[in-house]
């Protein structure tokens, strides 16, 4: 059986995981649970980083042993990864035995191999990075991550030959370019390699708090060693040797952009002078931004990833940091982003799909599907063409386009029960085998779609294969045998009516629910203020009799904002006869809109529809509900309203200005 290994970088434990660490450990989890769903048996090892000056100084801050304040961080640690559910395998602490033993074996082959020798450093230290800096890395005297001046140090240090390994490092990457993935991080290496490399001091003196050089138990093994070799340690070496074998090299180590020089030059460099294999690739993703920078908690621009997830569930928020950031590249993280990704995605799309098809199995077959004898709709094939691309995607670890890929057999979905207007065929006895072979290829998609997206939403997608009738553990899944059409004549499942999944979060459901950041990053006050006049003096103005009415200027009709939108979900209004509240996708969001389209459109056909209104409007309350804008609709010969709509929808994304 094929087998794979993969680590996350280990944290340091000053501090509790923020949404910047979660995001790796998220991203990583992804995979893990995508390489199982392809029955590879995999080995997912995460850890904590203890042996930090940062470490050390909390502890002693506290008044704690350092120690002990490792085993309540350890706790802390494991909380927010299990809240999350990170399914790692193995978690190693870099203060455990098997680590300590792991550490004094390969540094003793490095000793052994004539590349440690004792010299002398002078220069400037951040103990944020725990790296060593040079004058040329500080920006106005500062460390330019953590914005903090760097200790200068004095020392007696042993000295690693890293410049003898510069040679074989470059070769290492021409005959391997798939080693560091993304390429524009493999290329900052290939620069630095090629301007050349010097020795690093590899221990410090005068430090209890670490593990002790072998041939000098007064000094300690430089953290970032110590750090690096969690990744061999966690897999045996210098307590188990089988267990090595079995797993060494690992396949991949997911780490921040920001440590790939310590990952793709000193760690390559020490397994080479220790004589032990490489790792066959390390993936350095990007960082999640905060208000324009690196989410950091010593800059104090954290997010705290328990609060993400206690909003609204730990897999929407897996599903944003895996879907809205390209994997490799920086994204930003806001909170009303992440609401409306959830509206748009969850709530009035894959949720709207699984409470769509629950409700007409139920409407029109007392919830039991059955397959008909007729030829495969063309879902089947959307549904094969995105398996093919999202197992493409996710081989390269383009998490963003794998999932993509699954959303997409999800849209087809909601635009085929638009397009065959399944309340039409049921009216017509005779085409009921035409209904079945609807409605079984409805719920056969968003079983695809769960599949796909399984690794991503793992409890989620248990509870939407439950609710459509087929259901299965996300770890009991495989892409081979469940990722194929099930549709054959006869086969049968039973769906489930259930509350929605993802409940829509309204204008006022997500005031409340905002949190102080949150509303921080909401529209100041001052800025509120300027608008609300605005409104009011373009209302009063709109108020004043026109004495033109039949032509306007061009300049009148500009302030008119038209745009296209896709109506995400729609349903009656209670007690009205006219009004139909609609979700309408707009470009940046999805916004609600009360439209009286009721005496001629029945809400569940409006679903996918492009239609035209006005964004700028100024919002109305109409039977109770807010609206957002106004719809277009003509009046028919009747007087009743006719829904405008766009010709080539394809070609007219949400969002797209009319003018
Ligand atoms: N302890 C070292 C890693 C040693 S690995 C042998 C360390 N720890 S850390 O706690 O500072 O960071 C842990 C991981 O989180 C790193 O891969 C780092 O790049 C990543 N991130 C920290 N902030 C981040 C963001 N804002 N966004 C994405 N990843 C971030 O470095």
């Amino acid at each position: 059986m094929a087998k794979f290994y993969l680590t996350t970088a280990i944290d340091y434990v000053n501090s509790r995981p923020h949404l910047g660490t979660a995001y790796e450990k998220i991203a990583a989890d992804v995979i893990a649970r995508y390489k199982r769903l392809c029955g590879v048996e995999t080995r997912f090892m995460m850890g904590n980083d203890e042996h930090s000056q940062n470490v050390y100084a909390k502890a002693r801050e506290l008044g704690v042993e350092p120690l002990a304040f490792c085993d309540e961080m350890e706790t802390v640690f494991r909380e927010v990864w299990g809240r999350l559910d990170i399914s790692f395998d193995d978690f190693i602490r870099t203060t455990e035995p098997r680590h300590r033993a792991g550490v004094t074996a390969l540094v003793s082959r490095l000793i052994e191999s004539g590349d440690v020798y004792e010299g002398f450093y002078e220069g400037w230290y951040c103990v944020s990075c725990e790296a060593f800096k040079q004058e040329k890395d500080l920006v106005d005297g500062a460390c330019p991550v953590h914005q903090r001046p760097p200790q200068w140090i004095r020392e007696k240090n042993h000295f690693f030959r890293l410049s003898s390994y510069r040679q074989r490092l470059l070769d290492h990457y021409a005959a391997h370019p798939e080693a560091l993935e993304p390429e524009i991080r493999r290329n900052e290496i290939l620069r630095l390699l090629e301007a050349g490399l010097e020795d690093i001091s590899m221990s410090r003196t005068g430090q209890a708090w670490g593990i002790p050089v072998p041939s000098d138990p007064d000094s300690v093994v430089y953290v970032w060693m110590d750090a690096l070799i969690n990744y061999a340690s966690g897999v045996g070496y210098g307590t188990d040797e089988a267990l090595f074998d079995t797993w060494w090299p690992a396949d991949l180590h997911v780490i921040g952009k920001d440590i790939t020089r310590f990952h793709c030059v000193v760690w390559p460099a020490m397994l080479m002078s220790a004589g032990i294999p490489l790792p066959r690739q390390v993936f350095g993703h990007g960082w999640v931004h905060w208000q324009g920078q690196k989410m950091s908690k010593s800059l104090g621009t954290v997010v705290d990833p328990l609060e993400a997830a206690e909003r609204l569930g730990p897999d929407p928020l897996r599903l944003y940091l895996a879907k809205e950031i390209a994997f490799g590249q920086d994204g930003d993280f806001t909170w009303d982003r992440f609401e409306d990704r959830y509206n748009v995605d969850l709530a009035n799309n894959f949720g709207n799909l699984v409470s769509r098809i629950a409700a007409m199995a139920d409407r029109y077959r007392q919830g039991r599907l059955v397959a008909p004898a007729l030829p495969a709709g063309p879902l089947a094939e959307t549904a094969a063409r995105a398996v093919a691309d999202y197992r493409q995607a996710m081989d390269r670890f383009a998490l963003h386009q794998g999932v993509a890929a699954a959303f997409r057999i999800v849209d087809a979905a909601n635009e085929y029960i638009t397009s065959v207007e399944p309340w039409v065929v049921a009216r017509d006895p005779d085409r009921a085998a035409e209904l079945d072979r609807h409605l079984f290829d409805v719920s056969e998609a968003v079983r695809t779609a769960a599949v796909l997206l399984a690794p991503v939403m793992p409890r989620s997608c248990t509870e939407v294969l439950e609710r459509i009738g087929a259901p299965a553990a996300a770890g009991a899944l495989r892409l081979d045998r469940d990722g194929v059409w099930q549709a054959p004549p006869g086969a049968e499942r039973r769906l489930v009516k259930a509350p929605p999944l993802w409940p829509r979060l309204t204008p006022s459901a997500r005031e409340e629910k905002a949190t102080p950041s949150a509303r921080m990053e909401k529209v100041a006050p001052s800025a509120r203020k300027e608008q609300t006049a605005m409104n009011e003096a373009a209302t009063t103005e709109a108020q004043q009799p026109n004495p033109e009415r039949a032509r306007i200027s061009i300049d009148e009709f500009a302030r008119v904002e038209l745009r296209v939108g896709r109506v995400v979900a729609a349903d009656a209004v209670p007690k009205s006869r006219k009004l139909l509240r609609l979700d309408v996708e707009d470009g940046a969001g999805v916004r609600q809109i009360i439209a009286g389209l009721a005496k001629s459109h029945q809400p569940e056909a409006l679903v996918g529809r492009r239609v035209v209104f006005i964004a700028n409007l100024k919002p109305a309350r109409l039977a109770g509900l807010e609206s957002n804008g106004m719809v277009l609709a003509a009046s028919g010969a009747d007087g009743a309203p006719v829904l405008l709509t766009v010709d080539l929808p394809d070609q007219v994304p949400p969002g797209s200005e009319i003018s």
